[in-house]
């Protein structure tokens, strides 16, 4: 169970809740389209691990009882730079069924998360890999693709930073946003920033 109160926000024919736990998840379907990442009924189960962890949070767009979308906050893996800061949390993926796309609902769900209080007490990272982006099912190119997605970061503040994490390096169109909370004091802001560029023979 989640420690923060659930918020809801009705807009068109679904409702955006979170963070929502594991047993609420647990009560709802998944939309079977949902698998730009893996087969939605995996992505589900992911999803239940990551909302039965206190510090991590979860999203999701809801239609009659069938989640739609889904917006995942994790701590950063163990093996990356960033897990050695305590402050930072990832926001790991945002999916739209397929069928929902373009219709508001990728922008209600990142409107909600950026409304809740532990948004302001984390530097929130998002590392944006291109291999992950459906350009098949939105038309859409590289570089079109990169720009929606920068666009709808940036609603909640989320602004591009340069890094030589080598998981960015590795693809020109893949890229770095965060979002500095404001309880962030400076010292924790500037050891993030000392974490952008690492000097790679000390990097492990
Ligand atoms: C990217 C994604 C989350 C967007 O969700 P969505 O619900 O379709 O987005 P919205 O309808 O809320 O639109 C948000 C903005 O993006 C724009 N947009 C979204 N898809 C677009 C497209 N295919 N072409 C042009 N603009 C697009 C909208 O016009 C809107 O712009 P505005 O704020 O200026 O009006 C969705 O396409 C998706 O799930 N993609 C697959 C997974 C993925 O790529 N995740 C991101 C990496 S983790």
């Amino acid at each position: 169970m989640t420690k923060i109160s659930p918020s809801k926000v009705e807009e068109r024919s679904f409702v955006v809740e979170g963070p929502v736990s594991a047993s609420c998840l647990g009560e709802l379907a998944i939309d079977p389209e949902m698998s730009n990442f893996r087969p939605a009924e995996i992505q589900k189960d992911a999803l239940l691990q990551i909302a039965a962890d206190d510090y991590c949070k979860v999203f999701i767009a809801v239609s009659e009882k069938v989640i739609i979308g889904y917006l995942a906050f994790h701590q950063p893996h163990e093996l990356t730079r960033w897990s050695s800061l305590p402050f930072i949390l990832e926001l790991g993926a945002v999916e739209i069924s397929p069928r929902w796309r373009r219709q508001g609902v990728g922008k209600s769900l990142i409107t909600a998360a950026g409304r809740h209080g532990f948004m302001e007490n984390h530097v929130v990272i998002s590392l944006e890999y291109a291999w992950h982006w459906d350009l098949e099912g939105s038309g859409l190119d590289m570089w079109s693709y990169k720009d929606v997605l920068y666009r709808l970061f940036s609603k909640i503040g989320f602004r591009v930073y340069q890094t030589d994490d080598p998981d960015i390096m590795e693809h020109p169109a893949n890229f770095f946003m965060a979002r500095v909370g404001k309880n962030i004091n400076e010292n924790q802001r500037g050891d993030f920033l000392n974490h952008l560029y690492l000097d790679s023979l000390t990097y492990k």
